[in-house]
């Protein structure tokens, strides 16, 4: 089949992070930072991506702020013509910091925060003073004349403040704002009995988005991630596996999306040892559920196979244990049943079990 070239490379620069969010999506198993790519690696991968066809980086982490040598990174990726976007919680970025980064190249960023309440923010952040870095930050950005979005991951401890979180993105001057319902992925995965959300909570914010999206028309762009679970629709993961986008993790792995390392069998290749054309086009890995061809019933007689490509390998694996298996958030899945069990359980009375929040360093095992 014909590989077109990727547009957009999620570059991991480290998993070493300040904040403790309980709905991290990065691995329970966190690379060390002994184990990151050096400078010169990273060199190589923006000069390779260009050459690939890459077109938009996000310069991600944990908190990219963490490595000294971000703005070599950044001019790296600016000289392979490709438009860098720092994603960072804020904590560390000062107006020498940001300076220096502007002037190596960086166009745009995205800042995280978790509540509009400055206590709330903070308690599910697991970090003091966290939410005035982040309004010093959002100002910083601002300042420098660069184009601002605001990341907010949604679950239940902040979907009831959808319209305060859209009123302070107003406040900080962004040009976006994306609500992201959280999805369940690694250290997440820990934490879904709590993060889960009950169904009037979504339909709630999902009003209110509609009623921003009409307020704000053509002024600030308001992006609302699905919250599958609830949705009875699988959702088009990474645009489809290898067909837009690949990650580069902090020690160099190359994933078709940031949570495939979890997948069995995958052997996921390395910049290390593989030049990123051949990983593209060519590793076992990016061609594991590439195109149609893969496909199980129901999804290989679908009409919608070409648009949710079977939705998320990730979380057919986590639900199903099969990573081959239709996503269990498509309601004509044959595990289908696996989620609305879940969803069907959450009352806004329920008790939930308090967060286990995020740790560098201790890794405790997901329950089954
Ligand atoms: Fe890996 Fe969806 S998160 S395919």
């Amino acid at each position: 089949m014909t590989v077109d070239p990727p547009w957009a490379l999620l570059a991991e620069l480290t998993h070493g992070c300040p904040l403790r969010c309980a709905y991290c999506s990065n691995p329970v198993e966190l690379v060390r930072r002994s184990s990151e790519l050096e400078t010169e690696d990273w060199r190589q991968v923006m000069a390779q991506a260009g050459e690939l066809g890459v077109i938009h980086t996000h310069l991600s982490g944990g908190e990219p702020l963490l490595r000294r040598d971000l703005p070599e990174i950044v001019a790296a990726a600016d000289a392979a013509g490709i438009y860098t976007q720092l994603v960072t919680s804020g904590i560390g970025l000062d107006a020498e910091r940001l300076n220096t980064l502007v002037r190596a190249g960086l166009r745009a960023v995205q800042l995280s925060v978790q509540h509009a309440d400055a206590r709330a923010s903070e308690r599910i952040a697991g970090r003091r003073r966290s939410f005035a870095a982040k309004e010093r930050a959002a100002a910083l950005v601002r300042e420098a004349g660069l184009p601002l979005g605001l990341n907010v991951v949604l679950h239940r401890d902040n979907l009831d403040a959808l319209d305060a979180i859209v009123e302070l993105g107003l406040g900080w001057g962004v040009d976006r704002v994306e609500l992201a319902n959280a999805q369940f992925y690694g250290w997440a995965l820990l934490n879904r009995d709590h993060l889960l959300p009950e169904r009037g909570q979504l339909e709630r914010a999902r009003d209110a988005v509609e009623r921003w999206r009409e307020r704000l028309a053509g002024r600030v762009e308001l992006v609302w991630v699905v919250p599958d679970y609830f949705d009875g629709t699988a959702k088009p993961c990474m645009g489809g596996w290898g067909a837009v986008s690949l990650t580069v993790a902090p020690d160099g792995t190359v994933l078709p999306c940031p949570a495939a390392a979890s997948l069995p069998g995958l052997d996921p290749p390395n910049v290390r040892d593989r030049p990123l054309e051949w990983i593209w086009r060519e590793s076992p890995a990016f061609n594991a559920y590439r195109g149609t061809a893969w496909m199980p019933d129901p999804c290989r007689g679908c009409e919608l196979r070409a648009v949710d490509f079977g939705g998320c390998r990730c979380q057919a694996y986590a639900l199903t244990g099969d990573p081959a298996r239709t996503d269990p958030a498509c309601h004509r899945a044959p595990d289908h049943h696996l989620v609305q069990e879940f969803t069907a359980r959450r009352t806004s009375d329920a008790a939930q079990p308090l967060p286990v929040p995020r740790s560098y360093r201790s890794s405790p095992q997901p329950s089954p």
